[in-house]
């Protein structure tokens, strides 16, 4: 029998220094039997080098298209927009199952070339969660990103732009700093800190030197009560990082913060979950996504209260590409081993079937 092969691609999105495989990963997939190529990419947080040195086999950047049909690609986010046919395997996010933009144009490129998708976001263990997600940062960054914020609005400034971290301890260090030395005195309230991104807020806050009674965990016992909470209002930072999937009572609003006026904590909030235009978005104060370089946006409440920032950005795990990399390809591991039996795996089966019926969606969609 033939080794078991994948193929990692470039990433050409910009800013995204991510990736699926990271050197730990190649290492144990070339210890079960794989051959691992991976394309040389200066984008990447990992060096050529560190793949070299666990036994992968380097090729040109962005030289997939060319790859023999049968070698699977591995990437993290989705592909340049274009026509042309997709013949290979894809393992990647390609954010076209939900009727996002050109969802259809891009399932069709798999039609024309005969390729199949495995797309990262639908790959769910038997209790259909998902084997591999990047949460965990999202909520650590996220809460980083908060902090600084916090730390700008005490100096009367706005936060500047924000840049991808080498590693998390210089990201802790670096927030550290800025706060003085430590978080300590700092107040934050994360809602949904028992999920992924809730986890991850509240180790942030931990490993900036909160005092464990002053980051108060919600998840939805605490929230039952129905909102809007007045706990949020006498926090510093508010971090939101609860899955929505139905309508629940707003859990702050402007007109709760303007009655407030100055008899308000709150300067901070980080809506993790972005559920930005969500019409059941349970943080009604703000309408757009932030961004690295525009991160936060000012809630306007008039002359009589005190600035109020909401961080909104929806690509967190960006700012820690290496830590949310390692933890995304470790998760990712168990089911890559079982790749080269994704006729039978049931999480790769599972994810053949959705693919299969998207693209027959996709197919009448486009007319073809
Ligand atoms: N901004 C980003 O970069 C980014 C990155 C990854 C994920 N996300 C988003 O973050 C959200 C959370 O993702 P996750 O992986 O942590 O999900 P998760 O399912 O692991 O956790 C969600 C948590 O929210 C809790 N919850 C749900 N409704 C609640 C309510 N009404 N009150 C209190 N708690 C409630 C759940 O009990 C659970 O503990 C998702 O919307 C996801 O799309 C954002």
């Amino acid at each position: 029998m033939s080794k078991p092969v994948l193929w990692l691609r470039c990433e050409k999105k910009v800013f995204e220094r991510r990736a699926a495989l990271t050197p730990t990963t190649a290492k144990k997939l070339i210890h079960a039997g794989f051959d691992i190529f991976v394309e040389r990419d200066q984008q990447r947080i990992f060096d050529d080098f560190e793949y070299e040195a666990v036994g992968c086999k380097l090729v040109e950047n962005n030289s997939w298209p060319t790859a023999p049909k049968d070698i699977p690609i591995i990437g993290l986010k989705e592909l340049p927009v274009s026509t042309d046919p997709l013949p290979h395997t894809h393992i990647q996010f390609a954010h076209c199952y939900k009727k996002q933009a050109d969802w259809s144009s891009v399932l069709a490129r798999f039609h024309r070339g005969g390729g199949t998708l495995y797309d990262l976001e639908f790959l769910e263990d038997e209790k259909h969660r998902r084997v591999a997600a990047f949460g965990f940062h999202a909520g650590f960054t996220g809460a980083a990103a908060g902090a600084l914020a916090l730390a700008a609005h005490r100096k009367d400034e706005k936060l500047g732009k924000l840049e991808p971290y080498d590693n998390e301890a210089n990201m802790i260090s670096h927030v550290r700093g800025v706060l003085g030395g430590s978080g300590k005195g700092v107040k934050a309230l994360v809602i949904g800190a028992l999920g992924r991104c809730g986890r991850g807020a509240v180790d942030l806050f931990r490993k900036i030197g909160l005092a464990e009674d002053d980051i108060l965990k919600w998840d939805l016992d605490e929230t039952a009560k129905g909102g809007p909470f007045q706990e949020i209002l006498d926090v510093d930072i508010f971090v939101n990082c609860i899955y929505l999937n139905s309508k629940i009572p707003s859990f702050v609003t402007r007109d709760q913060l303007v009655a407030a006026g100055m008899d308000r904590r709150l300067s901070v909030v980080v809506d993790v979950s972005c559920d930005t235009t969500n019409p059941y978005n349970p943080i009604p104060i703000y309408s757009i996504n932030t961004t690295f370089s525009e991160p936060t946006v000012a809630v306007d409440l008039g002359p009589e209260s005190p600035p109020l920032s909401v961080i909104s950005i929806d690509h967190l795990p960006t700012l820690l590409p290496r830590e949310s990399s390692e933890q995304f390809s470790s998760d990712l591991l168990p089911s890559l081993l079982l790749f080269p039996s994704r006729q039978s795996a049931r999480v790769w089966t599972d994810a053949e079937k959705l693919f299969k019926e998207k693209l027959a969606e996709a197919v009448v969609a486009e007319g073809l």
